[in-house]
């Protein structure tokens, strides 16, 4: 039977990581949650062997025959996460040749683009999951997640980690989401911050530093080079203690980078038991923790998040970090719900006194992974 003209709509959403950056990768435990702003795909089968491809946000209608899907063939722009999710699926094992027909995708992203927070990761991860539905792949969200990885990592050429594909499919509503990076298991860690009077609120520093895609891939091959140095077969595996004893045998950059790692993964451990208690003194603790080891150890920050964390402490928020890959992006700081229209006033006006772009400023709450809206 045709199935022409069969359509499904899906969307995900982005992500805030509480805790565990630059984990995903080194193999640890991470602990994120996604945010109300979610991308939203129409997909329809048609007659014609191409792959029709617009964004709201965008504007460009993208057209490109389906033999042409492929990574030699990528464009450079929003449409790869969308082709590149669909190539990375099609080369699943099990999904025979039930992509390889004729689509029309619409796009309507409204995870904001540049602040951290994983619009990329919205995108293929409501086509993976409207395309799960539409074919009837039966992948689990696991198989999704991978596929959606390998896109991004294979096809666009990013060599990020798991967490943000797998929070945007697996997140709940009112819960964080502590993701075992190297079986992708989970536990769903309580996350509602409003019986406290308290608010995550993020704030993107509008900042993009060049250093994004050579910083990242850098930090991740120096943090695999030391541990295959140090003869341990996963960063898991090793603690602080152990790491200091061997530390002079390492260069001060692979020992601080390892640094950050082995200290961040105990952070997320920590950041559970404090949630679970609901101890947010030390919530703020771990941020504050997790700040400095990036800012130092890891040297992913830079001087817009620098000062959003140092105003948002100065205002009263509990604690602050920069979240995401870093060099620019977002930063989230705990804080009294009665105390963010004074935050978001001082930091707006610290960086109009240092020259910096006017950031933006949004509150996050805990919401649903990805869903069918109409099938
Ligand atoms: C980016 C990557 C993720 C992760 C974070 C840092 O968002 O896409 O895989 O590595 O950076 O924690």
């Amino acid at each position: 039977m045709s199935s022409i003209g069969r359509s499904v709509i899906a969307s995900s959403p982005g992500r805030v990581n509480l805790i565990g950056e630059h984990i995903d990768y080194n193999d640890g435990w991470v602990l994120p949650f996604a945010i109300r702003e979610r991308t939203t795909v129409t997909i329809t089968v048609i007659e014609d062997q191409v792959l029709r491809m617009q964004s709201k946000q965008q504007g460009d209608l993208i057209t490109l025959p389906i033999h042409k899907v492929k990574p030699e063939n990528r464009r450079g722009d929003w449409s790869d996460y969308v082709t590149g999710t669909i190539w990375s699926l099609s080369n699943t094992p099990g999904t025979g040749d039930r992509l390889r027909v004729g689509l029309e995708i619409e796009v309507d992203g409204r995870v904001p683009l540049g602040a951290g927070l994983s619009s990329s990761a919205a995108l293929e991860c409501s086509v993976a999951f409207a395309l799960n539905h539409l074919f009837d792949l039966g992948l689990n969200l696991a198989a999704l997640a991978r596929a959606a990885q390998r896109g991004e990592n294979e096809y666009v050429g990013m060599p990020c980690g798991i967490m943000d594909q797998a929070v945007s499919l697996m997140a709940k509503r009112g819960n964080a989401l502590l993701l075992d990076c190297v079986d992708l298991s989970t536990r769903d860690v309580p996350f509602d911050l409003t019986p406290d009077g308290l608010e995550i609120l993020v704030i993107d520093t509008m900042a993009h530093h060049e250093l994004v895609d050579g910083g990242y891939k850098e930090r991740r091959d120096t943090c695999y080079r030391t541990l295959r140095q140090l003869n341990i077969a996963s960063m898991r595996h090793l603690d602080l203690k152990q790491l200091e004893l061997v530390a002079d045998s390492l260069d001060s950059v692979g020992f601080r980078r390892v640094r950050h790692a082995v200290t961040e993964i105990s952070r997320v451990h920590e950041m559970v038991t404090a949630l679970e208690t609901r101890d947010f003194q030390r919530v703020g603790a771990i941020l504050d923790a997790s700040h400095a080891s990036l800012r130092d150890d890891y040297e992913v920050s830079c001087a817009e998040l620098d000062l959003a964390v140092d105003i948002a402490k100065e205002s009263g928020a509990l604690g602050a970090r920069m979240v995401g890959g870093g060099f620019g992006g977002s930063a989230i700081a705990l804080i009294e719900s009665r105390k963010v229209s004074t935050a978001e006033a001082a930091i707006t006006a610290a960086f109009g006194n240092h020259g910096f772009t006017a950031p933006r400023f949004f509150i996050a709450t805990a919401e649903e992974g990805s869903r069918l809206e109409k099938f």
